[in-house]
């Protein structure tokens, strides 16, 4: 289940109503996808379904009464409001509508709404006639001017035997809605990228290879990272064993000859091209045609020849070329190692990044790296490479075409 709300803290407010009997799914559905969730219950909603439950659900003492002194002394209703990334009322009732919309604070749901600067939705559930009525529509009309989401309602056959619109939205609905207002702004809508990642091999035989320790992880994660900020990725990925994020178009490649014709095919469509591939820097002069036999000899010399540098080749093209970011594996000197990788490539922006060790870098899950680029550098900490990834295209998109 992808972490779609990975740490949000979502406040889910249950009011009165048969609905309500939904809202332990509810909290399962947001919980699945990371959140953590706290419960308020209005007096109304105990009678539809327990604290006892909720509890069990979310993992979290379950707050209703805003004169409980036990209750306060645990976490109080001012640091419940500050507490929450976004308040969720469902099932919203006629009656907590109509109170939300006038403001009042008259039990500890409504108090924590109005004492909260997070972002808000109500997921509207009633009869079909309250809910058409007008001073429910007027209540609803003014919980969008105060910049409340209004989550459905859904329509068909109600509890009450009429039909029509009023029902509340089904929890993974709902739950869509709010991964919606998480997910990252599509600021690269339009832009596209091309990224190396993974090792090349270079045969030596048909059997044997030279290669290195690359997984594709940091490669991939950027992948990932640069289609969820709206842009068109192709990922030119040596042999790894890697899942392809979704909407990433992947072009499997071998060798570094291989990867060269698919990133210079690809770069001239690009706007932004990273080389995150750890490309082998030689291969074998002549490739033997059947698997090598062991001689008598105690040593076997091979021939390697240079193989051509495909980030260079990019960063090099006269027309149609794209921002190039490069990164730069050392084991020493890295600052220095990485700035003259910078220049004499000529790239925009290159990452340095130490893999002297085996907690970052090479086939690990966390990275940290320095970006270098003209006039300015920045550190970005050891971290989970999805997260690096995240800043790293946040930082490319603020100095692309700068
Ligand atoms: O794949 P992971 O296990 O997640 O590990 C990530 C990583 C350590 C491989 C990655 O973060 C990284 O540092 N990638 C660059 C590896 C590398 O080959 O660095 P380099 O300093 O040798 O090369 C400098 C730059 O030139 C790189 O952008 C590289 O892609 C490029 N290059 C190198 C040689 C070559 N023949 N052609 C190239 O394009």
């Amino acid at each position: 289940m992808q972490q779609t709300l990975a740490s949000k803290r979502i406040l889910l407010g249950i009011s009165g109503g048969i609905a309500a009997y939904k809202s332990a799914d509810l909290v399962r559905r947001l919980k699945e996808r990371g959140a953590d969730v706290r419960v308020i219950l209005t007096d109304a909603a105990q009678q539809f379904i327990t604290p006892l439950t909720l509890q069990a659900v979310s993992g979290n003492p379950v707050s209703h009464s805003l004169l409980d002194p036990a209750a306060e002394a645990a976490m109080g209703h001012i640091e419940l409001a500050k507490w929450a990334d976004f308040i969720l009322i469902a099932p919203a009732s006629a009656d907590v509508i109509a109170r939300l919309a006038h403001g009042l604070a008259n039990d500890l749901l409504t108090t924590c709404v109005l004492a909260s600067a997070a972002p808000m939705a109500v997921a509207p559930a009633m009869n079909q006639q309250m809910y058409k009525n007008i001073a429910t529509q007027k209540n609803i009309a003014t919980l969008k001017e105060h910049n409340f989401h209004i989550f459905g309602p859904g329509s068909g056959a109600q509890a009450c035997g009429d039909v029509g619109a009023g029902r509340m939205l089904e929890p993974l609905e709902l739950t869509a809605l709010t991964e919606q207002l998480f997910a990252p702004v599509k600021k690269l809508q339009g832009l596209r990228f091309t990224i190396t990642a993974g090792p090349t091999r270079e045969a030596i035989d048909p059997v044997r290879y030279i290669s290195n320790h690359s997984s594709g992880k940091m490669g991939f994660a950027l992948a990932e990272a640069a289609v969820k900020a709206g842009a068109q990725v192709t990922l030119i990925s040596g042999p790894v064993q890697l899942a392809t994020p979704a909407g990433v178009a992947r072009i499997e490649v071998l060798s570094a000859e291989q990867m060269l014709e698919a990133a210079l095919a690809a770069a001239v469509n690009s706007d932004v091209f990273i080389g995150c591939a750890a490309v082998a820097d030689y291969r074998v002069a002549e490739i033997a045609t059947d698997k090598l036999k062991k001689g008598n000899d105690n040593e076997l010399q091979l021939k390697l020849i240079k193989n051509p540098d495909i980030i260079a080749s990019v960063a090099a093209l006269t027309q149609q070329r794209p921002f190039t970011v490069g990164f730069a594996a050392e084991t020493r000197n890295v600052l220095d190692y990485a700035r003259q990788k910078l220049l004499n490539k000529r790239l925009d922006m290159i990452c340095a990044n130490d893999v002297s060790g085996s907690q970052i870098g090479f086939n690990s899950e966390q990275n940290a790296v320095s970006v270098i680029w003209r006039g300015g550098e920045l550190d970005l900490p050891v971290q989970p490479k999805q997260q690096l990834a995240e800043q790293l295209i946040a930082l490319i998109s603020q100095h692309y075409k700068t």
